[in-house]
């Protein structure tokens, strides 16, 4: 019988669901997996009176010292989020030769790179299945599932909150406002939901996929082109729905003549595309294997015990792993990562959505279509979505696959046109 002794730092939604598990699926583990888990130490600075109650037999601590100056303590899993002290925590454990277990998407798409070596050197693993897609296995699926393949793209829905608040605005009619609030109420949010409706969180997410998927750690702020959904808005889905399209944050990744591009962005996709179908707080995955061919991994990406099942999950695979010796990680082959390069945003090809508020008079339109044609972008089909006589009303273009810089500068000219109210929205397309 293998004995893990666990020592658990943040015991906040995700770490009171991990603490749930290891107490309750106890003598489970232990008849399955030959492993008895046992809970030694949790930390942090407030606990719910509650969960201590429920916890009684654990020690507590508000110093996470305590856990890694305990030399009795084999994996330290920690849960607190954000870069430091996790990262701090991570490290120090690491060099106190303990194994770790982390749901930290920022500190591994920061510090992945470096900790991977470090755990390496000390010959200890760091298992972070829930950093991404919380307890879908993804980072097991990339690391071992289809580890012999090389990947050329990766799509990802990879935000819950975003996802939830696209459908309810989309479905259920709900204000951006409201469905952040509810996203919150249920869990999913990250403490500061900004970090999930700017982008940032999906960034975090996208760079530890790339690092895995294509071998080349990425800077998160620097290399990953970041757009929200804050500007979504649902006169946007509804004019995408009418066109048999759909709206979704989509973190993209693909690879080819050793140049990566990087970005995340609402995105346009056909409503028949299996992404499309993948709503509210379920998030995905779908990847263009050589080997395999195209594989699609959904299922609830954000949430208590969506996330606490991935954290659980790792402990039990560290204990089964280890049996065999440290896992080694991804393609962290420095000879490579030197020869891929990075694609700049302006190089990037897409179809676009653009909508416009324009003055219902004759010459506008030629006004507008002759700027696109200029800048060389072709268009694929134009609709005025009201009739409203020198007034303004909403004209909604798509366009053939174009530049990223050339519609940049098209949205410029047009945006001084006296004809044109409020800046154009543009939103890519991409043909899956
Ligand atoms: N806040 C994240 C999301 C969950 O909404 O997807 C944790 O990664």
């Amino acid at each position: 019988m293998k004995k893990i002794k666990v020592g658990l730092i943040g015991l906040g939604t995700v770490g009171a669901g991990v603490a749930k598990l290891i107490k309750t699926r106890h003598a489970y583990v232990k008849a399955k997996f030959n492993v008895d888990l046992e809970l030694k130490t949790i930390c942090d600075l407030k606990i719910d009176p509650k969960l201590r109650k429920s916890l009684a037999t654990v020690k507590a601590t508000s110093n996470f010292h305590e856990i890694l100056n305990d030399p009795d303590i084999d994996v330290v899993v920690e849960l607190i989020g954000g870069l430091h002290p996790a990262y701090e925590i991570i490290s120090g454990a690491l060099n106190k030769d303990k194994h770790v277990v982390t749901a930290n998407k920022a500190v591994i798409s920061n510090y992945g790179r470096e900790l991977f070596r470090l755990a390496h050197e000390k010959k200890r693993s760091v298992y972070f299945e829930s950093a991404v897609l919380a307890g879908v296995p993804i980072i097991k699926t990339l690391t071992e599932g289809i580890a012999g393949n090389q990947f050329t793209g990766l799509y990802g829905i990879v935000n819950g909150t975003c996802n939830f608040i696209l459908t309810e605005m989309s479905t259920n009619g709900l204000s951006f406002e409201s469905s952040v609030k509810l996203a919150q109420d249920k869990g999913y949010a990250e403490s500061d939901p900004t970090l999930d409706i700017n982008g940032m969180d999906s960034a975090h997410k996208l760079a530890v996929l790339i690092a895995l998927a294509m071998g080349k750690f990425l800077k998160v702020k620097e290399d990953i082109y970041t757009e929200g959904i804050t500007h979504i808005s649902a006169e946007d889905l509804a004019y995408a729905d009418q066109m048999g399209l759909t709206i979704k944050l989509l973190a993209i990744a693909k690879k080819n003549n050793n140049k990566i591009e990087a970005r995340v962005h609402p995105t346009l996709i056909s409503k028949k595309h299996p992404l499309a179908s993948v709503n509210n707080v379920y998030n995905a995955v779908l990847l263009d294997a050589d080997a395999l061919g195209d594989v699609l991994l959904v299922g609830q990406g954000a949430g208590q015990m969506a996330a606490a099942s991935g954290v659980f999950s790792d402990l039990i695979n560290l204990a089964i792993d280890n049996e065999t010796g440290p896992r080694t990680w991804i393609g962290d082959n420095p000879n490579e990562i030197e020869k891929i390069a990075l694609r700049s945003m302006d190089e990037i090809e897409t179809e676009f959505y653009i909508r416009l508020m324009v003055l219902d008079r004759p010459g506008v339109l030629s006004k507008i279509t002759g700027i696109l044609g200029q800048c060389g972008i072709s268009i694929a089909s134009v609709t005025q979505k009201a009739v409203n006589k020198n007034s303004f009303v909403p004209l909604v273009m798509l366009t053939h696959v174009a530049k990223e810089s050339s519609v940049k500068k098209a949205l410029q000219k047009i945006n001084q046109l006296k004809e044109v109210a409020a800046k154009p929205v543009a939103i890519r397309m991409e043909q899956l």
